[in-house]
């Protein structure tokens, strides 16, 4: 019988290979909101995700971006974004992701997170660690924010979260970070902080499927995931700060006092 991990190791390579056809042959894109943008490519990926999930489960809930609202409560979950980075890759920027994580009573048992242009793979297991292309990873060991380069996401805000997130950029800057980067795809910023590449990452409003795979990455390389006032995380929308640790404290007292409440 098929395990967990390896049905979503299999739906995220799967769906991997829809984005890259599309990615090279073309695809059609919509409006959900002011600049947030679906292709069919999302839509297709995430329906090639769910048939493989429930070939194996035909019982498990499933919580996708897309067409899929699985009740966050359910005891088996899976949590699915077919393509993080949608605005990257409507705009030919070949750095996006499929996310999928698979939750058993509100606890992330493994993730997967697949980007198919650079074949990078960055995989969880609870308890067993976490893997970049097999090779196993671990968060930074900068011990202050002057030491670190920090990521950041918008969501698709244009009014006080948007104002929030550039009042808390300068802060960071004010703390003598490295730089701040915005590359624009939620599960790989959380693979930079499980890789070490970052020290740090917040962002005002994610959901979970932008972070369920993620937050086990950073947690199974050795680093901290809360919301940006430090409460455990929900799995519904909210803010978010991963960090190697170290950092953790010093950052949320920065994400901490622009969060709007
Ligand atoms: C978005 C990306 C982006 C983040 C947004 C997410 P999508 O996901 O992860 O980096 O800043 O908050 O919504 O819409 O491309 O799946
Ligand atoms: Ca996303
Ligand atoms: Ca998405």
């Amino acid at each position: 019988m098929l395990n967990t991990f390896d049905v979503a190791h299999a739906a995220a390579l799967e769906a991997g290979a829809i984005l890259s056809r599309y990615f090279r042959e073309g695809f059609t894109i919509r409006n959900k909101g002011v600049a947030d943008l679906v292709t069919d490519a999302d839509v297709a990926a995430e329906r090639r995700v769910v048939e493989v999930i429930h070939a194996a489960f035909p019982d498990h809930a499933i919580l996708g971006e897309e067409e899929n609202a699985g009740e966050s409560s359910a005891e088996h979950l899976w949590v699915v974004d077919p393509l993080d980075g949608t605005t990257n890759f409507a705009h030919g920027v070949p750095h996006f992701a499929v996310s999928i994580a698979y939750m058993f009573q509100g606890k992330a048992e493994c993730g997967v997170i697949w980007n198919p242009i650079h074949d990078d793979l960055y995989v969880a297991r609870r308890g067993h660690g976490a893997t970049h292309n097999g090779k196993p990873i671990h968060v930074g060991q900068q011990n202050q924010m002057s030491e670190c380069l920090i990521g950041t996401g918008f969501y698709y805000d244009r009014g006080a979260m948007m104002e929030a997130t550039l009042s808390a950029i300068g802060d960071c800057f004010r703390q003598q970070i490295h730089g701040i980067r915005r590359f624009g795809t939620a599960s790989l910023d959380l693979a930079h902080v499980a890789t070490g590449l970052y020290g740090a990452y917040f962002e005002y409003q994610l959901s979970p499927w932008d972070y369920a795979a993620g937050q086990l990455l950073v947690e199974e390389a050795g680093g901290k995931v809360t919301t940006c006032d430090g409460s455990e995380m929900p799995i519904s929308k909210t803010s978010i700060l991963a960090s190697n640790s170290f950092v953790h404290d010093e950052m949320q007292s920065i994400v901490s006092r622009h969060l709007l409440r």
